[in-house]
């Protein structure tokens, strides 16, 4: 028997917010919340004074590059990554080398993400190749492991395929993730056209290219219910898009990265491409959009797009860098730090966003504390003040917030009530 002594526990899931001890069993399962009695009779105790304890969160967007851009991030450093941010489940996407199209490489894949000391989950492709152009086999791809459908880093312009795709997601009762980013209204990709885009002489990624498809897509899905996920959603119009689905009674949910919560295209200046991602931080309003969306439970879930790249790629010229950046540990530090600790979001919205409703929106047997759940469990310490290092547990450092002063600390991180990760 472990116990985790003295936290205050948040379970949104079960409207739990209170200071409690909780005891987990010898088959990692969570027996008990209550008040115990420190003893020589448990195998760990671990003390929580003064931190959050909280369900493992959940990621519903990672890259681990695996296969075939393993030099970038794999699925072992990956899951060591996602463990550090005190993440239990992480859900991968599909645009690997090659893309997970294929029932051989889902299946080669998921038999080696099972292996995993955290919950590593796998999309597969919506189209062949992410070529846009002919449907992959959806049913054969659920029926190997696949969680979910996505062409992330790659919009899908033709509407009477995605018509098909959103049909056959329906049908199979899966989530379907999007990209939204309109090909037709880009000019180039990974900064936000306005007064920084123009500053470096970059033609710009403008907001219209993010809504205009994101609002396509849920009007398409109005007829069609499939359960619809706008990706790392950028824009305050987006935001609003969101809303009047969600009004309608379209199955509509939505994401926001930390980056974005955090962040505005200024940080392109400082931080060149680094601070280059797709779709781009944008304008301060439209910041300040997306931290509303949160509050008032618009935008469902935070989820990192932790896009791991080497860095001679980001070394380049900030027109010829890769798009993308790592964020798995430094996503509960941002977030607290930019929208918690300035009082717009309560620190019970953000564990919610990361706990039960990715976990509703992919069924998952994860994201509550209740008694008889997985011990899937992150131990963070909320005033805990640290500064980004250069290294990380990823592969990777292509991260724009090294050095930067963050508030909230992850101390311990349980999964199935192993010890994945501990604050050294
Ligand atoms: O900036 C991004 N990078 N956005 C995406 O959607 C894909 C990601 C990647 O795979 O690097």
């Amino acid at each position: 028997m472990k116990l985790i002594k003295g936290g205050r526990i948040i379970d949104p899931a079960n409207l739990v917010d209170k200071i409690a001890d909780i005891l987990i069993d010898d088959s990692g399962k969570i027996s008990a919340i209550g008040d115990f009695e420190a003893n020589a009779s448990y195998e760990t105790v671990i003390d929580a004074n003064g931190c959050i304890v909280a369900p493992g969160f959940i990621d519903v967007h990672v890259h681990f590059r695996d296969p075939g851009l393993t030099y970038k991030e794999d699925i072992t450093t990956g899951a060591a990554a996602a463990a550090a941010g005190g993440y239990t489940t992480v859900i991968c996407m599909a645009n690997t080398k090659p893309p997970v199209d294929s029932v051989d490489t889902l299946t080669e894949l998921v038999a080696r993400e099972k292996e995993l000391p955290i919950h590593v989950l796998q999309t597969a492709n919506v189209t062949m190749g992410m070529g846009g152009k002919e449907l992959t086999d959806m049913e054969a791809l659920l029926a190997a492991g696949a969680v979910g459908f996505t062409d992330d880093g790659v919009p899908i312009a033709d509407e009477k395929l995605l018509v098909k795709a959103l049909a056959k997601c329906r049908e199979l009762d899966v989530p379907i993730s999007l990209h939204e980013e309109d090909p037709a209204l880009m000019f180039s990709a990974g900064v936000n056209k306005g007064a920084v885009s123009d500053k470096l002489g970059l033609g710009g990624a403008p907001d219209t290219a993010e809504y205009v498809l994101a609002a396509r897509d849920v009007m398409l899905n109005s007829k069609i219910g499939a359960k619809l996920d706008i990706q790392h959603i950028s824009s305050g119009v987006t935001v609003e898009t969101l809303r009047f689905a969600k009004q309608m009674g379209i199955n509509v949910y939505g994401e926001v990265t930390p980056q974005h919560l955090a962040a505005t295209e200024e940080l392109v200046l400082s931080k060149g491409s680094l601070a280059r991602v797709n779709p781009p931080l944008r304008t301060e309003a439209d910041r300040q959009s997306l931290i509303k969306g949160l509050a008032d439970g618009t935008i469902d879930m935070i989820a990192t797009d932790h896009a791991p790249h080497s860095s001679e790629e980001k070394s380049k010229p900030v027109s010829q860098a890769p798009s993308g950046m790592i964020g798995l540990e430094t996503a509960l530090g941002l977030v607290i730090t930019s929208v918690v600790r300035t009082g717009q979001v309560p620190i019970d919205t953000v564990i919610k966003a990361l706990t039960v409703n990715p976990a509703g929106l992919y069924k998952l047997d994860a994201g509550t504390l209740s008694a008889g759940a997985e011990a899937d469990i992150v131990i963070f310490d909320p005033e805990e003040k640290w500064t980004v290092p250069e290294t990380f547990r990823s592969k990777a450092t292509n991260s724009p917030f090294i050095g930067m002063e963050l508030y909230g600390r992850v101390k311990t991180t349980l999964c199935g009530g192993r010890v994945v990760y501990q604050d050294l």
